[in-house]
C-alpha cells in the first residue's frame, strides 16, 4: 500500500503553495551546496518537480527524479517532457530499479517524515551513490503537530493522533545518526527553527487546510472514524486561529558522503 500521507490529485497545488512560503525557500535551502554541472543528480521523492526546476537553473546536465506517486510523476513529466536531460521514474525509494553507483549527488527534500522505513531508504540511496558520492537532505522535524495550545483536551488529541501515525514526524533530528549508521560519513548538519506568527501563520493556515484535505483519505485511517477526523481538523484549525498558541518546526539541512 502506498504510505504517502497526502497524495491527493490537488497535492501539486499545495506543494506549489508551500514552496512560496519563506520557510520553504528553495534557493536558501540549496545555497550552501556546491553544484557540479557534470554530476549525475537524483531527486529522490521528487514530487511534481519543484526541485528539478532549480537544478535545471543551475544547468545540471543529468537529472533524474523518482517518486512513487503516479499523480506527482504525471505532473512532473508534464512540466519537463520537452527536456532530454531530465528523466522521471515511478517507484518506491525502498527498492528502486536504478543502477547501483550511478549518481554523484542525491537530493531528498521533505520526504523522510513520509517514510515508514527511513533507514531502508538511506541504504538504497547509498547503493545508488557512486563511491564518495554526496547525499543532501532537506527535512522538517515535527511539522504540523509541534503545537502547544491552551486547550488541554486538544493537546491530548494531538498526542494521540501523532502516536497512531506510523511515520516518524520527528525524524529530522534523527537523520544525522541514521546516516552515520547506514553507510555514510562526513555528516554535517545545521538546523533552523521557525515559529509561525503573523503572515507566516496565515499562510500556514491555508497550507494546513490543503494538507488535511489532500490527506483526507490516508490520514483519516488513523482516526476511529471520518467524523473523528473531521472534528480533529476543525479543532486544529480553530486552535491555529488563536495567535497565542505556539506552532513551531525545525528544518534540518544535512549532507553526508558515501563511506568508501
Ligand atoms: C512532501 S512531498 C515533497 C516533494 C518534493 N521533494 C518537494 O520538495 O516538493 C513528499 C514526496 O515523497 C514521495 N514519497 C513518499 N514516500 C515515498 C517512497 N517510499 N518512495 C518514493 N517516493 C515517496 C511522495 O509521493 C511525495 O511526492
Amino acid at each position: 500500500m502506498k504510505n504517502y500521507l497526502i497524495d491527493g490529485k490537488q497535492e501539486s497545488e499545495r506543494l506549489n503553495f508551500q514552496n512560496k512560503m519563506d520557510i520553504c525557500d528553495l534557493d536558501q535551502e540549496l545555497a550552501h551546496y556546491k553544484w557540479n554541472q557534470e554530476h549525475r543528480v537524483l531527486d529522490a521523492g521528487c514530487g511534481n518537480g519543484n526541485l528539478v526546476e532549480k537544478l535545471l537553473q543551475k544547468e545540471i546536465k543529468h537529472i533524474d527524479g523518482l517518486d512513487f506517486s503516479d499523480n506527482r510523476i504525471a505532473d512532473a513529466k508534464k512540466r519537463f517532457s520537452h527536456l532530454k536531460n531530465v528523466r522521471f521514474f515511478q517507484g518506491s525509494l525502498e527498492e528502486t530499479n536504478l543502477e547501483a553507483a550511478s549518481y554523484d549527488t542525491i537530493v531528498c527534500r521533505y520526504i523522510y517524515e513520509h517514510l515508514t522505513n527511513p533507514t531502508t531508504v538511506l541504504k538504497e540511496l547509498n547503493r545508488l551513490l557512486k563511491p564518495d558520492g554526496e547525499i543532501n537532505i532537506i527535512n522538517f522535524d515535527d511539522m504540523v503537530f509541534n503545537f502547544h495550545t491552551k486547550n488541554e483536551a486538544f493537546n491530548k488529541e494531538l498526542k494521540k493522533a501523532k502516536s497512531r501515525i506510523p511515520q516518524d514526524l520527528e525524524v529530522g533530528r534523527k537523520l544525522p545518526q541514521y546516516l552515520k549508521q547506514n553507510g555514510y560519513d562526513r555528516v554535517e548538519w545545521q538546523a533552523v527553527t521557525y515559529f509561525f506568527q503573523g503572515e507566516r501563520l496565515e499562510l500556514e493556515k491555508t497550507n494546513s487546510k490543503m494538507r488535511f484535505e489532500q490527506g483526507r483519505e490516508n490520514l483519516s485511517r488513523y482516526f476511529d472514524s471520518m467524523k473523528d477526523y473531521e472534528l480533529f481538523v476543525d479543532n486544529y484549525m480553530n486552535e491555529l486561529n488563536d495567535d497565542c498558541n505556539v506552532l513551531s518546526s525545525s528544518k534540518f539541512l544535512i549532507k553526508a558522503r558515501k563511506k568508501t
